[in-house]
């Protein structure tokens, strides 16, 4: 009776939020693991939890996952609650964890295809998904066992088996773990098609130019906790260091006009003159992203761009937020 009404309440009040946790904690004997996460993510979001090494990532995805029985708290899965009704939840999810799960003494198509079975999917469909997936990610019409792929390799089949039956909820745990570049972009590339299909995706990464380049919100997690949430541009807008914008002007222009013209911009922290290689240059610092730097631009303290001989802008990234908030690099 009691559990009706809470899912009726939370249909009522968070019409778009599909994952709810609430103050989930998992210990390992004297090991805090995950110690006290509040999160809510929305339907379609690409929500990224990052992190270093030992934070928690794995162990919050495998309790969100049902794999692991929270120490206490709860989370609720489009209302479902991961302690009582993990059935219902698995019908959603499709996970891809950070230890390869694959069947050794199977054909990449037929790992697919398994799991696709597993999900009543038909053998045509499955075959015709399985190609398509293999095909995107750059391992189709590979005839060897799954054993003999190469890390990367079974790292990228590992993804196309938890994708083929469409899952409303995704879960990627370190998905470009150990890939090259090239294959990394492929994996990004994916993911943001899957983000235009309304897919929610829940990434786990210690990469701050993953995170930043496909979430829409980050949460950073640190000893279990986490320490800041927003989107990439929030958080480096509230905890980054500054911005800074070079600009090298030719020799005849007065940099200390252009000085006073930029004492009216109130979020510019200074600006600062160099003489480097001979150059007229002006180092602008100021707090803030994209939006300020063009707010910059547009105020006028160029007179004219042809007195412009260079011009270059350094933004702040995750690792600066990371590094303000806990004294740390990520990858320390
Ligand atoms: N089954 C377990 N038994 C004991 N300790 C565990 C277990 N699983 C995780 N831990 C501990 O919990 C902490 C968090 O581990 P977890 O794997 O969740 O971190 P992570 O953020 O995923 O790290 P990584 O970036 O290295 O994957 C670590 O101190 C880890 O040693
Ligand atoms: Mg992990």
């Amino acid at each position: 009776m009691t559990k009706s009404i809470i899912k009726k309440e939370f249909q009522i009040n968070n019409d778009s939020i599909i994952i709810d946790i609430q103050n989930i904690k998992k210990d390992f004997k004297d090991v805090k693991a995950v110690d006290g996460v509040s999160l809510k993510v929305k339907k379609g979001e690409l929500f990224s939890i990052l992190g270093p090494n030992g934070a928690g990532k794995t162990t919050l995805v495998r309790m969100l996952t049902t794999v692991l029985t929270p120490t206490s708290g709860n989370a609720y899965i489009k209302g479902h609650s991961i302690k009582s009704e993990k059935r219902e939840i698995v019908k959603l999810i499709g996970v891809c964890p950070q230890d390869i799960v694959i069947y050794d003494i199977l054909r990449a198509e037929e790992n697919v295809e398994f799991v696709a079975h597993m999900h009543g999917i038909s053998n045509k469909e499955a075959k015709e998904k399985a190609k398509i997936l293999l095909e995107k990610f750059g391992i189709a019409g590979r005839k060897t066992w799954s054993k003999n792929f190469s890390g990367g390799m079974k790292r990228r089949l590992n993804l196309a088996m938890a994708l083929v039956f469409d899952p409303e909820i995704l879960f990627l745990d370190e998905p470009t773990a150990g890939l090259d570049p090239q294959a990394r972009r492929l994996v990004w590339d994916y993911i943001r098609e899957l983000k235009n299909k309304n897919i929610t995706i829940i990434l786990m990464t210690h990469d701050m130019v993953e995170a930043d380049s496909l979430s829409d919100r980050v949460a950073i997690i640190d000893h279990g906790k986490i320490i800041a949430q927003g989107t990439p541009t929030e958080l480096k807008e509230k905890y980054g260091s500054d911005n800074v914008l070079e600009i090298s002007f030719k020799e005849q222009i007065d940099l200390n006009l252009v000085k006073n013209s930029l004492k009216e911009i109130p979020f510019i922290a200074n600006s600062k003159e160099i003489n480097r290689k001979g150059k007229n240059t002006l180092l602008i610092s100021f707090q803030g992203g994209l939006k300020k730097f063009i707010h910059i631009l547009q105020s006028g303290f160029i007179n004219n761009i042809d007195d412009v001989e260079n011009m270059k802008f350094r933004q702040n990234s995750l690792e600066d937020v990371f590094l303000n908030l806990t004294g740390r690099r990520l990858r320390d």
